[in-house]
């Protein structure tokens, strides 16, 4: 059902220097930043090994992400699990009584649809669930 951890999703203030020290301290190769007008945020990722660490910088200030950073500082945000079908999952968590943020999936940059549910349910932990589009991954 959780096919791997996708990604960790990182609150930052500045997401240029947050790039860098990671480009500096560890050598990854960041993408290209990605703009989710939606989301209020500019984001952009990085690979390692199978998995991803994406940086996450709020648009505005009243962006959900703009919240956080303004209540917790910048740190961890969120966990990506990458799904089979985010669908039927959804449906299940749904019937199961789980609180979700997103009923039915969006579609994030690269293609990919994504869902996110509420920390409440989620042992305090915001949760994504990611399916890829078919054929990749
Ligand atoms: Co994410």
């Amino acid at each position: 059902m959780l096919k791997k951890i996708y990604h960790l999703g990182y609150a930052v203030e500045d997401l240029d220097a947050a790039a860098r020290l990671y480009r500096e301290y560890f050598g990854v190769v960041t993408g290209e930043p990605e703009e989710v007008e939606e989301q209020g945020v500019i984001a952009t990722m990085f690979d390692v090994g199978e998995s991803k660490i994406e940086l996450v910088q709020p648009t505005r200030p009243d962006s959900p992400v703009g919240k956080f950073l303004a209540a917790k500082g910048e740190g961890f945000h969120h966990v990506a699990f990458q799904v089979e079908d985010l669908e039927v999952i959804l449906k299940e968590l749904k019937e199961n009584g789980v609180e979700l943020i997103d009923d039915v999936p969006h579609v994030g940059a690269g293609g990919v649809r994504v869902a996110f549910l509420h920390p409440q349910g989620m042992l305090g932990v915001l949760t994504e669930l990611v399916e890829l589009p078919r054929g990749k991954g």
